[in-house]
């Protein structure tokens, strides 16, 4: 099959404004976005997509775990359809990128087909996962993982919120939960378009980032227990002070990921006190180790370390300890062949290119289990993401968009 011709574009302002258009729907406070998984927002965000996908011909599919899949169809029945995608799920102070540009990315390559009428052999199929994120319900990747068979759908409905709203009620609440078999779809490649959300491509003044591995990530929740009583009045021999446990724990995560410099990182994101009052010792404290690593050995040494350090902090203090694994996966390998038509399209288009980690964790992580999988990353400003700042340029989305276009075209076969 003749690979394309390095003529064929996307329009790169079509997808800006793209972009722009859904960035209305959940504002931020300060210009990026709130539109966590199964709100409202999120319900808003979904119908915009549908409508559009609806106006460029394509047939709207929706799973048991809200995950969208816009399809256009091949010219040979029997060819299982090339899927493209990410999640237009953000964090509550996230960007307009992050997730956003693979869902858009993937209606622009549809766009340009049609414009150009031209077909493919597979059906190209565009998906929107559902809570990628996973700041509203742990894990990430929750209905992908679903769907590649890593969780139950069970005990992803059961999933609650911090206000005890279970995942499965939300999602039916907000109209999203579909009828189609979670898994049930069988995938010929799946490609997903990202911004970096790290500084290497920037710093490297390279176009696209061809994805060969994602780290690996382990949530553990740690709960620590206490006992509440007067700031003021209780003598400091007599204080089981969760909160001070947290603290020492926090540096202790700190410094194991710094013993394994340069090939680990580790911080907790998510903390609470309670009951986080000014005059009250807290009496309990719960948080979330987020440790990464593209070396499996590298992830269970550090959870083997917070373990043991974080019990022998709290024995020694006088506090319960709990720890419950919330999520995780192993450092991933993406697909050869897939990577290969990802490369070959920089190629092609002329783009600056290096081989990269996924520092982050993607719905492309999970995916390639069930399917020859590979991702496209652009730069970002200051490899800034998870913030409201986070920020491209016009030139990057495009570059990534036609660089996902030809890796698809490729792959899903052009006929005549
Ligand atoms: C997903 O956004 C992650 O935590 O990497
Ligand atoms: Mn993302
Ligand atoms: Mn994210």
């Amino acid at each position: 099959m003749a690979a394309p011709g390095e003529n064929l574009r996307i329009n790169g302002e079509r997808l800006w404004d793209a972009l722009m258009e859904m960035a209305k729907i959940g504002p931020g406070v300060a210009g990026g976005n709130n539109r966590q998984t199964v709100t409202d927002e999120d319900g808003e965000g979904r119908a915009l997509f549908q409508k559009w996908c609806e106006a460029a011909g394509l047939t709207m599919g929706l799973d048991t775990m809200g995950n969208m899949f816009a399809r256009r169809e091949g010219t040979d029945p029997d060819a299982l359809p090339v899927y493209v995608g990410s999640h237009l799920d953000t964090q509550p102070t996230g960007g307009k990128y992050d997730g956003v540009l693979g869902v858009l990315g993937g209606l622009e390559i549809i766009r340009t087909l049609n414009d150009l009428d031209i077909k493919t052999r597979h059906p190209i199929v565009v998906t929107n996962w559902t809570n990628e994120e996973g700041t509203r319900y742990a894990p990430a990747m929750l209905a992908s993982g679903v769907f590649a068979g890593v969780h139950e759908q069970d005990w992803a409905y059961a999933r609650e919120d911090a206000d005890g709203k279970a995942f499965g009620d939300e999602l039916e609440r907000i109209g999203w939960k579909g009828d189609e078999e979670v898994g049930a779809r069988k995938m010929h490649a799946f490609f997903e378009l990202h911004i970096e959300q790290g500084p290497i491509l920037e710093a490297e003044g390279k176009d696209i980032g061809v994805v060969t591995h994602g780290q690996g990530l382990s949530w553990t929740q740690v709960t620590i227990t206490g006992k509440e009583s007067h700031t003021g009045s209780t003598p400091m021999p007599m204080r089981k002070n969760a909160g001070l446990g947290m603290a020492k724990v926090l540096g202790l995560v700190d410094e194991i990921a710094w013993w394994h410099k340069p090939d680990a990182v580790g911080a907790a994101g998510h903390i609470e006190v309670y009951p986080n009052s000014r005059n009250v010792i807290p009496g309990k404290a719960v948080f979330t180790v987020d440790f990464r690593s593209p070396k499996l050995e590298v992830i269970q040494d550090m959870e083997a370390r917070l373990r043991k350090g974080a019990q022998a902090i709290c024995d020694e203090m006088g506090l319960g300890i709990e720890f419950e694994k919330v999520g995780g996966f192993d450092p991933v390998e993406f697909d050869a062949g897939c990577v290969t038509a990802v490369r070959n399209a920089a190629e092609r288009l002329g783009y600056s290119h290096r081989n990269i980690i996924s520092g982050a964790g993607h719905d492309a992580c999970w995916i390639n289990r069930v399917a020859p999988t590979a991702m496209v990353m652009c730069p970002c400003v200051d490899g800034l993401s998870h913030n409201e700042a986070e920020e491209i340029s016009r030139e990057w989305a495009t570059a990534g968009a036609e660089v996902l276009l030809h890796a698809v075209v490729e792959t899903a076969e052009v006929v005549g």
